[in-house]
């Protein structure tokens, strides 16, 4: 059975191939901003929701439904795979994901045990579920990077400086290696599953690399993302990856292995473009905070966005990082059609 969504706008602008109109897709569509997803998470933990398939269909649902946007992202957060190989964690609303006991030593690692698809068969069940549900709209999967997935675990929440995480890197380089070397087997298994259960692309996020120099990122992060890339390389679906502030990493995470490159919003996509080479699609890159300016400043900046995309052999649009919990869910949905006009060919 195939499931890969492989004539809708999404897929086709990921390969690289001609497109009815500029497809687009939010990372954090769903989420905070809809008042509907506020509402049906009331009283539901984070993690506790992820873990419900009837849950993760409504939620991953509601924004589609509302925007018209040309992708759906699978509801979940990139500790659940984490959370499900055995280290005791929680997502704290208003900080992010918190682990009780960080992981610093050989005996954490062991804590972190390899995953099975049973696992995380939760996840496999909502992608289901999702697929039945969407019909011609693409289902994203997605799964946090080692080097991300890294931080959180060695700092025991999210950080600013990164201090602990760099001091294993550049301190302990064995203890580093083994450790994302597991976090790389854990994260092809949870976006193997999803793959398996129906997806149509993969995203696989690096948030936080932008905190690493490329001489760094080359050295001690990319052999461990390329080798999850790497092994996704003949399962059929496009693969997107994403970080913040990477202007200087931009040609590694392209040598990384992906089909999509995300950009975020310091980079302007042509410039992008010309770094990580022709034969790779872009995805981005609207600065999330435009949509707090008004309606003509959005227009503005989301037209110049299209243009600079179209340096690239494929653009998907999309913000340069998540929807902002404050935003508009109007302005999203005005910026979806709008993004659909322009671009009509
Ligand atoms: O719509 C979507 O994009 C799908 C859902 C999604 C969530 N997390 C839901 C979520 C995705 C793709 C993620 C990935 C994720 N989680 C990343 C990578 C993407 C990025 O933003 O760079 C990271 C770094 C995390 C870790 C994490 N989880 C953070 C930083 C936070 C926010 C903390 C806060 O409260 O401000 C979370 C929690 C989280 N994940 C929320 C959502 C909707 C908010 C929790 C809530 O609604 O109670």
């Amino acid at each position: 059975m195939t499931t890969v969504l492989n004539d809708s706008p999404f897929v086709r602008a990921c390969r690289g191939l001609d497109v009815p109109h500029t497809p687009v897709w939010f990372m954090r569509q769903a989420g905070r901003s809809l008042p509907e997803y506020r509402k049906i998470r009331e009283g539901i933990g984070m993690l506790d929701s992820c873990r419900r398939p009837d849950l993760v269909t409504e939620i991953t649902l509601q924004p589609v439904r509302r925007h018209n946007v040309d992708a759906a992202i699978l509801f979940s957060d990139i500790v659940v795979p984490i959370a499900a190989a055995g280290i005791d964690l929680d997502i704290v609303p208003g900080t992010g994901p918190v682990v009780a006991e960080p992981v610093r030593t050989p005996a954490g690692i062991e804590r972190l045990r390899q995953i099975t698809p049973d696992d995380v068969g939760f996840v496999a069940e909502s992608v289901r579920l999702l697929v039945k549900e969407l019909g011609g709209t693409p289902l994203i999967g997605f799964a946090g990077a080692p080097f991300t997935l890294a931080s959180y675990l060695i700092e025991g929440g999210p950080s600013r400086t990164y201090l602990k995480t760099k001091a294993m890197m550049y301190g302990e380089p064995a203890l580093w290696n083994a450790l994302l070397s597991r976090l790389a087997d854990i994260t092809l298994t949870f976006l193997r599953t999803q793959i398996d259960a129906g997806v149509s692309a993969v995203q696989l996020f690096d948030s936080w690399a932008g905190a690493l120099s490329e001489a760094d990122y080359r050295e001690h992060v990319l052999p461990h993302s390329s080798r999850v890339l790497a092994g996704l390389a003949g399962a059929g679906v496009p693969r997107i990856h994403f970080g913040v502030g990477t202007a200087v990493l931009l040609e590694a995470m392209g040598e990384a292995g992906a089909d999509v490159v995300g950009v975020d919003w310091r980079t302007p996509l042509d410039r992008a473009t010309k770094v990580i080479g022709p034969s790779k699609a872009v995805q981005g890159n609207l600065d999330p905070a435009v949509l707090f300016a008004g309606r003509e400043v959005v227009e503005r900046e989301a037209r110049r966005v299209l243009e600079q995309g179209r340096a690239a052999p494929g653009h998907v649009f999309n913000l340069g990082h998540g929807v902002m919990p404050e935003t508009d869910p109007d302005a999203l949905t005005r910026l979806v059609a709008f993004v659909h006009e322009t671009s009509a060919r």
